[in-house]
């Protein structure tokens, strides 16, 4: 019999932390629900404690969706506290709770002294802090998740100390992070089999790997470690994460299907759901999958060379080592126009993973009308863009009315912006440097404001002249990065609309509740 392994996805959590990625509430909703749909065993959902907007997200989430969700928590009493309240709805919960150990982690994010004054001191606190975080977060749950941070960079006699004591305390999983992705795939072999034989109570709990892409290793560590004896991986759709990102979930899964005889390990992921998932986090991150990505890039499937495509033509099997179809890409393409009624479009939207209301539906319907009138075929990923343009997002505080530019060659970029702020209509212009940048001006100038502007991206949907084009837009607001997406079949208005997008969420978050923690952990 093949052994189960634990998928701990983390993209909520973990994932979301991308630079560029920002996400709200309703959005994460929604990933949940379609990772519950591909049978993910556990969803990391927040970390409640570092703000409203995570602790709301952690709560709807526990309503929304049939799975253990878990909550993150720093080894402190209030930490644990808000995520066994965020948990408080969910049938099956976790709190998982976390304290750096390694001598880099220990000395500089421990400096008081009341830690102590030596790195030997302050060992034995953050060890009796992990205890007690431990300890605590068992009065709330019995599935309790320690990890010693940074513990790929961690002495590995004091890691086997620590991971002991979270035992002992009662943690039902361990999970070692490699946090800086620093390992080496036999390096962290090394650190679970050392665990496996120091700590004397490891059969009371399941190992977790999580490990970090610094070093393009991800992946490889996660499966190093279940070869020896990790029984849990925590990863992230699309490998989205800090810096370089996490384990990527998909091509974990695939490399234990596709290579199942070497593995003989099974997990309870529904493969077909996995296109979908990729696609839908894209969309609501903004953070475009490379085309060259293994499993889920544009160009997984794609045969260039004339070889390889007289060799595929003659047996697949010559240069496909999985198919296409065992992730939910479909062969078929089902295409929309026009005359496709709304309940075409529902079917459409719940094949493509979307759970929308009567009148989230009524939204999508409309915005199809428009572009089909514009555009004679709409495709699967038109849909996704305009699921990741409007639907979730706050549109209300700064509305479009309407824009005219005047651009060329010989003459400055002019555009004209009329924008309904709080019902009133403001009508401002501007130069540019080009047509954008005028309308990004005007903008400022009807609002009264300046903008940091982090990024700018534009790429197009679909190929072909009529084809949707998607602009993506980062700004800081008071230190926090804010993401507006636009499409539409013309890049100066969907410019526009990714501009306004990223001020409305920046002004929802400025109307809402203060963050409680300026730094994710
Ligand atoms: O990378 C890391 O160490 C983490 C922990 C909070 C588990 O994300
Ligand atoms: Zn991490």
């Amino acid at each position: 019999m093949s052994e189960k392994i634990v998928i701990f996805d983390t993209t909520l959590r973990d994932g979301e932390q991308s630079p560029g990625a920002s996400l709200n509430v309703p959005e994460k909703v929604e990933i949940a629900r379609q990772l519950a749909q591909l049978k993910v065993d556990v969803i990391e959902a927040g970390f409640p404690v570092s703000s409203p907007i995570q602790f709301e997200a952690v709560e709807r989430i526990t309503d929304s969706v049939d799975v253990t969700v878990a909550a993150l928590a720093r080894a402190v009493e209030p930490d644990i506290k808000a995520a066994s309240d965020a948990l408080k709805k969910a049938d099956s919960s976790r709190i998982h709770t976390f304290i750096g150990t390694s001598d880099i982690h220990i000395g500089e994010k421990f400096r008081d002294a009341r830690y102590g004054k030596t790195i030997k001191e302050k060992r034995i606190s953050i060890l009796k802090m992990a205890r007690d975080a431990v300890t605590y977060a068992k009065t709330f749950t019995d599935d309790v998740e320690f990890s010693p941070e940074d513990a790929g960079r961690t002495d590995i006699n004091y890691l086997a100390e620590v991971v002991e004591a979270a035992i002992d305390a009662g943690a039902t999983t361990v999970n070692i992070p490699d946090t800086t992705g620093y390992t080496m795939p036999a390096e962290f072999g090394t650190i679970i089999t050392e665990l496996r034989q120091r700590v004397p109570n490891i059969d009371q709990a399941v190992i977790s790997a999580h490990c970090h892409n610094d070093l393009g290793l991800a992946v490889a560590n996660s499966l190093v470690a279940l070869q020896n004896g990790a029984r849990q991986v925590e990863c992230t759709i699309n490998g989205i994460g800090e810096r370089a990102g996490n384990a990527s979930l998909e091509e974990i899964v695939m490399a234990l299907k596709v290579r199942g005889e070497y593995w003989d390990f099974h997990t309870d992921i529904c493969f077909q759901e996995i296109i979908n998932t990729s696609k839908m986090v894209s969309a609501f991150t903004g953070l475009i999958v490379q085309p060259n990505k293994a499993v889920v890039g544009d160009n997984a499937f794609s045969h260039e060379a004339g070889i390889h495509q007289d060799g595929v033509l003659k047996d697949k099997r010559t240069y496909e080592i999985m198919t296409p179809e065992s992730i939910g890409l479909s062969q078929t393409r089902i295409i929309l126009g026009r005359h496709s009624g709304r309940h075409g479009l529902a079917a459409r939207m719940k094949a493509l993973g979307y759970h929308l209301s009567e009148e989230e539906l009524g939204q999508v319907y409309h915005m199809f009308l428009k572009l089909a009138d514009k555009k004679k075929e709409v495709f699967d990923d038109d849909l996704r863009a305009l699921m990741g343009d409007e639907i979730f997002r706050h549109q209300d505080h700064y509305e479009l009315d309407s824009f005219h530019v005047s651009a060329g060659t010989t003459t400055p970029a002019t555009a004209t912006i009329t924008l309904k702020v709080e019902e009133k209509d403001i009508r401002e212009s501007a130069n540019g440097d080009g047509p954008v940048d005028a309308c990004f001006k005007a903008i400022d100038r009807a609002l009264d404001h300046d903008t940091n502007m982090e990024s700018y991206q534009v790429r197009s949907v679909t190929a072909g002249r009529e084809a949707l084009g998607e602009v993506i837009v980062q700004i800081r607001e008071k230190g926090q990065p804010f993401t507006g997406r636009g499409v539409s079949t013309d890049i100066i208005e969907a410019s526009v609309k990714a501009y306004l997008n990223a001020l409305n969420e920046a002004r929802a978050a400025a109307d809402g509740p203060e963050e409680n923690l300026k730094s994710a952990p």
